[in-house]
Order: C-alpha cells, then sequence, then structure tokens
C-alpha cells in the first residue's frame, strides 16, 4: 500500500515529464496486479476440492495444522478400510453416507424426496408427513435409485494421452484418447461387481481412472416432514440464517456375498467396509471441518472474458426470464392451492437456479471477481514474457480465448434464450420437445418401433398431466414469447413470432390459440387418441399439432442458426481453456491448483466460521431451534412447524442432543469449497466424526463456482444433533440409533 502512495506522489509531481509518466503509471498497474495477484494466492488457502488420493502429497500437512487428527490415509486408501468406503454418489447427482454398520444410508431431504415422491400416496403422502419405517421389513424399495460407491481411484494420464501429439486436431485427439481410455477400461483389474469409468480432470490435461461398485437396492427407511426437511422452502433456499432439517434416511442392500445386486427380498442389509460415527459434541467457531463427496461442476479457471459473460451476459438473461415465470406461477400458486400443489416442485427447481445466478452476479460484482482476474491474467502474462519458450506457446493464448469469447457471445444467449423461454419455463413446448424422438420415430414400414412405445408415452405423459395447469402454463408461454421476440434476432427466430403474434392479436392470444388448439395440451383428447386410433393417425395428428409444429419452428431456427455456430466455436474455447489450463499448472506451480469439480469423489477442508454479509453486519456460525419459532407462521407452506416440534421446544425436550447451554443446534456454516451435487455429503470433524450434512451455501458467496472468496463462501450444513433429536425425539425412531455409533467427548462452552 505505501509503494503504492508513493508510486502515485511520485507520479503526481513529475508530471513535467510525459514519458516517465507513462513508464511509472505502467510500474503502477503491474505493481497493483502484483498486490491483488499476492492478495489472491494468499487468500487461496484451503480453498479447493481435492482428490482424495493425493492428499497426502498436497494436503495432508495444512489439513493436520487446520485440525485434522487422521492421516490421509485413514480418509482414503484403497486397500485398507477408510473414511471413502462410507461415502457414496447417491442417485446420480447427490451424495449420501453410511452412517451405521448395516448400510443405513443419510442423505438430504431433497435429495431423496423424488424417490419418496415415488412411494407416496395421497393416503400415504410420506414426502409430506413424514414417515419412519418400523422395522427392517417395512422399508420400502426406492426403484431405480443408487448407490455407486468408489473402490479405488488412479492417474491413468500417461496411458490416456498415448500418442496424443500438439498438433493433432481435436477430433483426432479425442479419438485416440477414447482407443486408449477402451484399452484401459479393459485392461484394469476388477471383481466381477465392480465398474470402471475414466474421467478428464484439469480441462482433458489429466485424467483419473475409477474402480466403482453400484448398488441397486436402495430402501426407504425415513425422512422428516416437509415442514422439517423443507423449512424455509424457496424463501430460505440459499440463504443463511437457515433452519432446514434437509435429511433423509435410506438402506443399502446386497447380496448374500455383501454385494451389489438388484432388488430381492433375499437381500440383506449391506456392510460397508467403514461407517461415520456420529458426533454429540458438534462443532464451535474455528474448528477443523472437511466435506467428503461428489461436487458437479465448478468453473474456477476461466478467463475474465469467460467470468464476465457469465456474470454480465448469461447469468442477467436467464434470472430476467425466470424472474417472470416464476412470479406467474407465484400468482397462481397463490390463488389456487391445487395449482400449489402442483407446481411447488417445477417452482422451486426454477427458482433455485434463478437465485444461485442472481447471487453470483452479485457476489462476483462485490467482490471484484474480474478484477482479480485481470491481476491474475496480467501476472501470467508477465511470467510467460519471462521465459522465451512458455512465450512462444502461450502468448496467444488470452487475446485468442478473449476474441472467442466475443464470438461466442451472441449464440451463447441465443441458445439461453431458446433453452430458456421454449423448453424451461413453459412446459408445452418442452413436452413437444420431448416428444419429438417418438414421432419423428414413426415410419410407416416399420410403425411397430412407434408402436411399442406407445404405453411407456401415455404413462409419461399421464405424470405431466398430473401437475398440468393450461391455465398457467398459457400465461407463462404468452411472456416467454414475448421476451423470445424481444430478446433474440430475426434468424433466430424473433421476427417470425413477431409476425405470429400479431396475426393473433398479441401474445397472449397466440399462446392461448396454441394451447388451447393443441392435444397435446389437453390430457383427455390425447389420451383417447393415443388409446383408440392407429399408429398412422396417431402420428398424423401429433406432427400437426400447433404446439408440436410451433416448437418445430423455433427449434429450426436454433438447429439451423444458433447450433452450428456454437458446434464451431465452443470446441476452439475448449481447446485454449485446455492449453490454458495446462499453462498456469505450469507456470504457477506455487499455487496448488485443484482440478474443478466433475461429479468425482473430493475432499474439501476448512473452518466453522461466521462471515460478514455487508458492512457493520455479522453473521454467526449456528442456528438453533429457538430461530425456528422465530421463523413460525402457522399454516404457511414454507414456515409453518409441526405441533409436536412446537412441544418439545416448549418443553426444551433435546435430551443429549443440547448444546451445554440447553440449546438445541439446527445449522451451521464452514469454509468448505462445495457446489451443487455436495448436497448429502457428510462434514465431518478432525477425527472422522459426523458433525454435520451439507445441504447448501450462502447466498452471498454462490459465485464460488466462478470465482471462491474464503470472505464469503460458506458451505451450509445440518447439525447432526438435530438429525439424532428429529430421528429420535420427533419421529420417535430412536430405535434406528441403536445400530448407529454416536460419540461424545469434548466440553463445549457457549459460543
Ligand atoms: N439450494 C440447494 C441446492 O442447490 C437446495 C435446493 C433444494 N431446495 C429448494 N428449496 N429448492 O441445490
Ligand atoms: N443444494 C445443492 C445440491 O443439491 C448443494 C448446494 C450447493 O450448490 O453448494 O447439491
Amino acid at each position: 500500500m505505501y509503494l503504492l502512495i508513493f508510486a502515485f506522489s511520485t507520479v503526481v509531481f513529475s508530471n513535467v515529464f510525459n514519458t516517465a509518466i507513462i513508464k511509472l503509471t505502467w510500474h503502477m498497474k503491474n505493481l497493483f496486479s502484483l498486490l491483488c495477484f499476492l492478495c489472491i494466492t494468499v487468500s487461496l488457502h484451503a480453498q479447493g476440492m481435492w482428490l482424495p488420493l493425493l492428499l497426502e502429497k498436497q494436503n495432508e500437512k495444512e489439513m493436520k495444522s487446520l485440525g485434522l487428527k487422521l492421516s490421509a490415509d485413514d480418509i482414503y486408501s484403497p486397500a485398507n478400510p477408510s473414511i471413502k468406503d462410507a461415502i457414496c454418489q447417491f442417485d446420480g447427482g447427490c451424495t449420501g453416507e453410511m452412517i451405521s454398520p448395516e448400510g443405513l444410508l443419510l442423505t438430504n431431504y431433497h435429495c431423496g424426496s423424488s424417490a419418496i415422491q415415488k412411494l407416496s400416496t395421497l393416503e400415504n403422502n410420506y414426502l409430506e408427513n413424514g414417515h419412519w419405517a418400523k422395522d427392517r421389513a417395512s422399508e420400502l424399495p426406492a426403484e431405480g435409485v443408487t448407490a455407486l460407491f468408489v473402490s479405488r481411484m488412479e492417474d491413468v494420464t500417461i496411458v490416456a494421452l498415448q500418442g496424443v501429439t500438439e498438433n493433432m486436431s481435436e477430433r483426432d485427439r479425442q479419438s485416440q484418447i477414447d482407443k486408449n481410455i477402451a484399452s484401459l477400461k479393459f485392461s484394469t483389474k476388477k471383481e466381477k461387481w465392480e465398474d470402471v469409468d475414466v474421467r478428464p480432470f484439469y480441462t482433458g490435461n489429466q485424467y483419473y481412472l475409477f474402480v466403482t461398485q453400484t448398488f441397486k437396492d436402495v430402501r426407504f427407511v425415513g425422512t422428516p416432514p416437509s415442514s422439517i426437511g423443507k423449512f424455509g422452502s424457496d424463501t430460505d433456499n440459499w440463504v443463511w440464517p437457515r433452519h432446514t432439517g434437509d435429511f433423509s434416511i435410506f438402506r443399502v442392500y446386497a447380496d448374500k456375498d455383501n454385494h451389489p445386486a438388484t432388488y430381492s427380498k433375499d437381500n440383506l442389509p449391506y456392510r460397508p467396509r467403514h461407517f461415520l460415527p456420529i458426533s454429540l459434541d458438534g462443532a464451535d467457531e474455528g474448528d477443523f471441518t472437511m466435506v467428503y463427496g461428489f461436487p458437479g461442476r465448478t468453473d474456477e479457471y476461466l478467463t475474465e472474458a469467460g467470468v464476465r459473460q457469465a456474470g454480465e451476459v448469461l447469468d442477467p438473461a436467464k434470472v430476467s426470464i425466470r424472474d417472470r415465470a416464476l412470479k406467474i406461477m407465484d400468482d397462481f400458486m397463490r390463488k389456487d392451492p391445487a395449482v400449489k400443489i402442483a407446481y411447488v416442485s417445477r417452482y422451486a427447481s426454477i427458482a433455485n437456479g434463478w437465485k444461485k445466478w442472481l447471487g453470483e452476479m452479485q457476489g462476483l460484482k462485490t467482490y471484484k471477481a474480474l478484477e482479480k482476474k485481470q491481476a491474475y491474467e496480467a501476472e501470467f502474462s508477465t511470467r510467460i514474457q519471462q521465459n522465451p519458450e512458455w512465450n512462444t506457446r502461450w502468448k496467444n493464448l488470452l487475446p485468442r480465448l478473449r476474441q472467442l469469447y466475443q464470438d461466442i457471445e451472441p449464440y451463447a444467449l441465443a441458445r439461453d434464450y431458446y433453452m430458456e423461454t421454449c423448453l424451461r419455463n413453459n412446459e408445452i413446448l418442452a413436452t413437444a420437445a420431448n416428444l419429438n424422438t417418438w414421432i419423428t420415430s414413426y415410419d410407416a414400414k416399420s410403425e411397430y418401433v412407434f408402436t411399442g412405445k406407445l404405453e411407456a408415452i401415455k404413462a409419461t405423459m399421464e405424470g405431466f398431466y398430473k401437475n398440468y395447469h393450461p391455465e398457467v402454463d398459457k400465461v407463462v408461454l404468452a411472456a416467454m414469447l414475448e421476451m423470445f421476440a424481444a430478446n433474440t434476432k430475426a434468424e433466430w427466430g424473433a421476427d417470425d413470432v413477431k409476425e405470429m403474434a400479431k396475426a393473433a392479436g398479441g401474445y397472449s392470444k397466440l399462446a392461448n390459440k396454441l394451447i388451447e388448439n393443441s392435444i397435446i395440451a389437453n390430457r383427455e383428447k390425447f389420451m383417447t387418441l393415443l388409446s383408440t386410433q392407429k399408429s398412422a393417425e396417431i402420428y398424423q395428428v401429433l406432427k400437426n399439432d400447433p404446439a408440436y409444429t410451433f416448437w418445430g419452428i423455433l427449434q429450426g431456427y436454433y438447429a439451423g442458426q444458433v447450433q452450428p455456430k456454437l458446434q464451431e466455436l465452443q470446441p476452439q474455447i475448449n481447446l485454449l481453456q485446455r492449453q490454458y489450463m495446462a499453462a498456469q499448472l505450469e507456470i504457477f506451480k506455487e499455487k496448488r491448483n485443484f482440478p474443478d469439480a466433475n461429479s468425482t469423489l473430493r475432499i474439501t477442508y476448512g473452518k466453522i466460521k461466521g462471515f460478514s454479509p455487508r458492512d457493520a453486519m455479522q453473521y454467526e456460525y449456528q442456528t438453533d431451534l429457538d430461530g425456528v419459532m422465530e421463523k413460525y407462521i402457522p399454516g404457511d407452506y414454507e414456515f409453518d412447524v409441526p405441533k409436536k416440534l412446537i412441544e418439545l421446544w416448549k418443553a426444551k425436550d433435546y435430551g443429549q442432543y443440547a448444546t451445554t447451554d440447553g440449546r438445541l443446534p439446527v445449522a451451521c456454516i464452514g469454509t468448505n469449497h462445495t457446489t451443487g451435487g455436495n448436497s448429502g455429503s457428510p462434514a465431518l470433524d478432525g477425527n472422522g466424526n459426523l458433525i454435520g450434512l451439507n445441504f447448501d451455501r450462502v447466498w452471498e458467496g454462490t459465485m464460488s463456482d466462478l470465482n471462491y472468496d474464503p470472505a464469503i463462501c460458506r458451505n451450509i450444513m445440518v447439525d447432526a444433533r438435530y438429525i439424532l433429536f428429529i430421528v429420535d425425539k420427533f419421529g420417535g425412531a430412536g430405535y434406528l440409533l441403536h445400530e448407529m455409533k454416536l460419540v461424545k467427548g469434548k466440553k463445549r462452552k457457549r459460543h
């Protein structure tokens, strides 16, 4: 700082010497960049989603200095039982963990909810009212749900990239890699019940192989009611302070040899090589914590141009589109309880992305992500200039990426407009799009292909109609088309839409017409058509359905004008991003670069810690049951509280789950670097005991997918004590605790 002031005054006083000024400003700029850069590298401390395999080399020392009491080998070992044996990818997109020697699996309520929804009926609405299987025999098979465990992982970069050269075309490169991967998979030693997967890391600069086991007999054990599991719903989503008991419990079953098997009543509870003890002590501010799970996707190594595009162009577009759609849905939901029920989960999923992007946009701005990227890139350029070999290889990288981002921008925006307005937010066009593969599969000569899918289509469409309210969709569609027309170009379909709206007498009339005349929008007509007519007739009718043909027009523009450009430009960006990643790994050797999330097993660690969301405000690290009661709104769909919980609260009947000062902790936050997919991941203390269950991030820090900042990025966890309390005292399923291992030791004092 002093240096800067000094440099600044020198500049001011030497205004006679023009050249000197220019020189000095140049130095100042560089100095500023360097300072910024140093700040970034220093603050990078602990950030990252690390490969369990490399912990010993990359992280063990730091983890121990932060409070880890275990060795890297206790966390991940290919041979000995280790914590990794307790962690699984739950149902493809979330994480789950073993909390008993008999296959009890803990994950989030919002991760289990689609499985639980499928098992629910009107009389037994488990998702809404909560449910606990009274014994093993009453655990319900959750069809289709999987639990994937990692047996071991291996760096296979050398083999995967064998025969790949720098000047190969991208297509040749990929086909060489595909060949290498195929032979790797073939030659890898594995058991019959295991699978092998090879995945790119660091944007394709490294490859890792995973030997995995996927269990397919997963049964539903229990869940709190939605008023606990989803308490605060969309209003509180992504928000701290939080009071959601976002958990549900399943059990993994295996065959008699303890191996994965499809459902059979003869299957037995899976005996994992490790399960997590659960801490009754919780964690205090400053305590070490780590989160073990399957983070989905991050883009931490984008250039400034890439981040700018995400935060200033694409996010705002998507947010403004969803803004409109959500407002419309909300109006209807508030007026009509039937619409409420039908649209609540659709609304939640649209709102989830909307709110996250909004947080991301603001976070990037407030925490000066672009300035930081600029400083980083300036340092990158300075360093390559000092090394002739680097300079020849990489000097054009950043300018070319900048140019390519500029070139792709209109098309990326057109893609998002098409996806959001025509597919994501309104239902009729999305359904037409979904039916397209089936409709176009009709061929008079091999009609049986089309006919063979009839029953499956009927079932899918029944699912769609169950929650479809055309009166809502009409208003959404009108708004979407209006936005599409106003914000895209003639060559992408905007003028067509404008003209059709004009001919119809406005966007509302156009939307009404499309939906009223569409058979797809009408359950009775659609089902009658499919049940009474021959395939040829069904095909004719659907092919000419107004909603289907309308979608066809817009899709035609997209496929004809937008997609080819994306297909031309995106691979060029990918190639340069890969080179940029390779360059960063070499140039910034002193900085530990973690690979972006890619749905593979990772460890992230940090401390339990509050934060300051804005000037003069400080958020504490932990919430408790009193806070649930502060938010309580009787009868409200987001903030109602079950009667029994109120009684337990009044009686302060918290049993062994209370803190020493008599409070019942509900949720806490930490500096763990997490993302989507980490939902359901265990938060562990320094001894590997479960202290919480990850389920969200704080809104101010959702930009962490692009730009992690330890000042503001926090993950949100349900406190393990709240989970146990709800199972035991609230749910009356205390018998489940008998198979868990509860640990207690440390004395705690008030924070
Ligand atoms: N924001 C959390 C995660 O990304 C929870 C989402 C589910 N909850 C909700 N209210 N929509 O995915
Ligand atoms: N709720 C997210 C999930 O479903 C986790 C929160 C995040 O994105 O960090 O994975």
